[in-house]
């Protein structure tokens, strides 16, 4: 039987994961989508945490893709790490058979890992509240998108061990790369 494989992105996964961007996010007018542009220039960046870069390939193909890259939490004098969570993306013809829960959920679960605390999300509340995101700023996150409202998301992980501080509050703050969406 074939079966879904999750794995961090390896160097040989570069063109299969632009191909899936820009087929999940393909626009009208043919035009390369932002989001391709978008994890090209994050992969190059400091915000980049490899084992936060998820494919989800099926029968030894990439048709999926996740990934959490750093953004920063501004509150006073003090800024916290978090983790902004996009672009999700799946293969048209792969799409709705669950590989994109799959694959963001094999990101948060490997973030938990990693000892990350708080992830935010632009998206749609219908697909993202499954994961428990809930709206950011009843979180006192805020953003260039807080205006949007509802689309404006955010999770809090559980903590890898005891004791660890509450996850921040402030001004969520995204690296240049960002602009291309
Ligand atoms: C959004 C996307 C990643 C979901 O992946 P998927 O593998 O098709 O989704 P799954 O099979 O895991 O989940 C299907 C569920 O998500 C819902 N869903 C799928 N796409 C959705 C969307 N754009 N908005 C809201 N809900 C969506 C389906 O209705 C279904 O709901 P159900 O479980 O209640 O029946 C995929 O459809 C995609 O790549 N879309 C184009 C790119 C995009 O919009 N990415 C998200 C923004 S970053």
């Amino acid at each position: 039987m074939t079966t879904l494989r999750l794995r961090p992105e390896g160097p040989a996964d570069t063109g299969p994961v632009r191909r899936v961007l820009a087929a999940a996010f393909a626009r009208p007018d043919g035009t390369t989508p932002g989001e391709v542009a978008l994890v090209e220039e994050l992969r190059g960046s400091e915000a980049w945490i490899p084992e936060l870069a998820m494919v989800a390939e099926y029968g030894g193909e990439v048709v999926g893709y996740a990934l959490l890259s750093r953004v920063r939490v501004k509150s006073d004098d003090v800024t916290a790490p978090a983790v902004a969570l996009g672009p999700v993306a799946v293969a048209p013809h792969r799409q709705r058979v669950g590989h994109g829960t799959a694959a963001v959920q094999a990101v948060l679960d490997a973030a938990t890992e990693l000892g990350e605390r708080l992830v935010v999300v632009l998206g749609d509340p219908a697909y993202y509240r499954r994961f428990g995101f809930a709206p950011a700023d009843r979180m006192g996150l805020t953003s260039p998108w807080s205006g949007l409202g509802e689309p404006w998301q955010a999770l809090v992980l559980p903590p890898s061990v005891s004791g660890e501080p509450a996850p921040p509050r402030g001004e969520v703050v995204f690296p240049a790369p960002w602009s291309r969406v």
